[in-house]
């Protein structure tokens, strides 16, 4: 797929408040050099903006990786007042993944879900500094592939990754690759 057709795709999915265009053509180049078949994880899926892009590229490109997102919706929500979420976040990813067969919804935190092997994980979840080193820890050695993460330049991420003494590389900008 060139890439005027990558950005017709993503331009009528993408939630461009929580991710921007070059990100996502980055997370579909990384798609592209995949080896295995085993599933993708998006690790904070919000409202399937990013998910649904994902799996639309994966259905025109007829690539054989599933997608697995994992979001707890409102539970994080009602624990996190301030965060300008909104509600029916999980009615809106449900209806916008529903077309993709390839795609299970866990609803869930991700330090509560059974960790799998992935070909590539996304986490865009809880952006704490002790959430993030959580789940670089739980699922980092789980990522056969690519480990990439949204929000590199956040101040708590920078913090976290001093703390784990691990250096990320920005392949776009504000997105990391462990
Ligand atoms: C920045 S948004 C994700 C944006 C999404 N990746 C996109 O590109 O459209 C963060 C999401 O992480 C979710 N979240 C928070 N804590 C989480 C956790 N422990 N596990 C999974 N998701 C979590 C929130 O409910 C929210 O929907």
């Amino acid at each position: 797929m060139t890439t005027q057709e990558k950005l017709a795709l993503i331009s009528s999915k993408i939630d461009t408040e929580m991710i921007n265009v070059d990100n996502l053509l980055t997370i579909l180049q990384y798609i592209d050099l995949l080896q295995t078949d085993l599933p993708i994880i998006e690790i904070g899926c919000y409202r399937g903006g990013t998910s649904s892009c994902i799996a639309e590229y994966l259905t025109e490109t007829k690539k054989p990786q599933g997608l697995v997102v994992i979001d707890p919706f409102e539970q994080f929500i009602d624990q996190h007042p301030d965060w300008p979420t909104g509600t029916g976040n999980e009615a809106i990813t449900r209806s916008r993944l529903e077309p993709y067969p390839q795609v299970e919804i866990i609803k869930g935190f991700s330090f509560a879900v059974p960790p799998r092997d992935a070909s590539l994980i996304f986490l865009d979840g809880d952006h704490s500094t002790p959430a993030f080193m959580q789940d670089v820890t739980k699922w980092r050695p789980y990522a056969k592939e690519y480990f990439l993460f949204h929000d590199l330049n956040y101040e708590p991420i920078q913090k976290a990754l001093a703390q784990l003494g691990l250096p990320a590389e920005e392949i776009s900008h504000n997105l990391g690759k462990l």
